[in-house]
């Protein structure tokens, strides 16, 4: 009885440690004691902050995916089609990306410097830091209701300010300017409010007497290294993702031989085909393999529609949208490299 009892509480006890650990995500650690960045940031905002608002964000994010197949995708790859998750995993996903980076760019009475190759990129862009910071305050005071103001790296590796509602960010397809964050300054009330009370702009002229100017220019030479910014500028080529909309929903039916969807949609694959041609090429796929390529896909595109409404034998339509499919992947793979 005694060895089943034990067989029993010992599978118990795998079984919730198994529990946790499948649990992707979980709270980072501050670097800094809570009370380390007053009296900027007082110790209890700090604590409420950290424990209790990023805690429910990885504890409802770990919830929405549990059991199913977004639980292998990283937190980049779950926020990149944002679009097309749900609200609880957009926001959630948000809100652990978005807190985790924050606590990373504060740093008690930090009285650092942008490095060498930041300070210059931010000279370029902006002309000086107080610009920057203006731009960023004016971001974040104009930010309505809850937000983010952000100072991103763009595809292109250039500096730019921008802000999000809510817990987006500029990885996610839904917002408007797109690239990796390097600083984020949180204005939901619950950033600020028990030591600002209304006072929104206040606390944006505190802040940057804590913003950890070292591990900002560390994240800006990893944004411009990271793969993740081909990938959003792959990512923002609107025309790309529609002519990829169609093809999916035309073509895989046809795999199991059903082919009511291309005989009824192939003049708005052609049409997306064209959109894709006169599009604005994002500047690294802008090259003359991947441009013969899209020329090819048109001319694919106005043969498959031409044939289709001459209403040829399956077989041939099927040939032709093999084609047609291999092309598109050919596009695809050249803007992956
Ligand atoms: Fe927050």
């Amino acid at each position: 009885m005694k060895k089943i009892k034990f067989w029993l509480a010992s599978f118990a006890l795998i079984a919730t440690v198994q529990a946790a650990a499948q649990a992707p995500y979980s709270l980072p650690k501050l670097n800094y004691d809570v009370k380390a960045l007053e009296p900027y940031i007082d110790a209890q905002t700090m604590e409420i902050h950290h424990d209790k608002h990023h805690q429910a964000y990885i504890n409802n994010l770990n919830k929405a995916l549990a059991g199913t197949e977004l639980e292998k995708l990283t937190i980049e790859q779950l926020m990149l089609n944002a679009s097309r998750r749900t609200e609880v995993i957009r926001n959630n996903a948000g809100g652990h990306y978005n807190h985790t980076l924050f606590w990373d760019i504060l740093a008690p009475a930090a009285e650092s410097k942008p490095m060498e190759d930041l300070q210059k990129a931010i000279d370029l862009n902006f002309k000086s830091m107080d610009t920057l910071k203006k731009m960023l305050n004016q971001a974040a005071m104009t930010r309505f209701g809850s937000g983010w103001a952000w100072l991103i790296v763009t595809p292109e590796g250039k500096l730019m300010v921008t802000s999000t509602a809510n817990q987006d960010n500029p990885i996610m397809d839904v917002s408007k300017d797109r690239g990796i964050p390097i600083l984020g300054i949180d204005v939901w009330e619950h950033a600020y409010y028990l030591k600002y009370q209304n006072k929104r702009g206040d606390f944006l002229e505190s802040i940057w007497k804590v913003v950890d100017w070292n591990n900002v220019s560390k994240r800006y030479i990893e944004a411009l290294k990271d793969p993740l910014l081909k990938v959003i500028e792959k990512n923002a080529w609107k025309e790309l993702n529609e002519f990829h909309m169609v093809m999916s929903q035309t073509f895989h039916p046809i795999e199991e031989n059903n082919f009511t969807p291309i005989k009824e949609r192939s003049g708005e694959m052609l049409a997306k085909a064209i959109a894709l041609k006169n599009s604005k090429i994002p500047t690294s796929f802008n090259t003359t393999e991947i441009k013969k390529a899209i020329d090819e896909l048109v001319t694919g595109a106005t043969e498959l529609h031409k044939i289709n409404t001459k209403k040829v034998k399956d077989e041939v339509l099927k040939e032709k949208m093999e084609k047609l499919h291999d092309k598109f992947h050919e596009i695809q793979g050249l803007c992956s490299h």
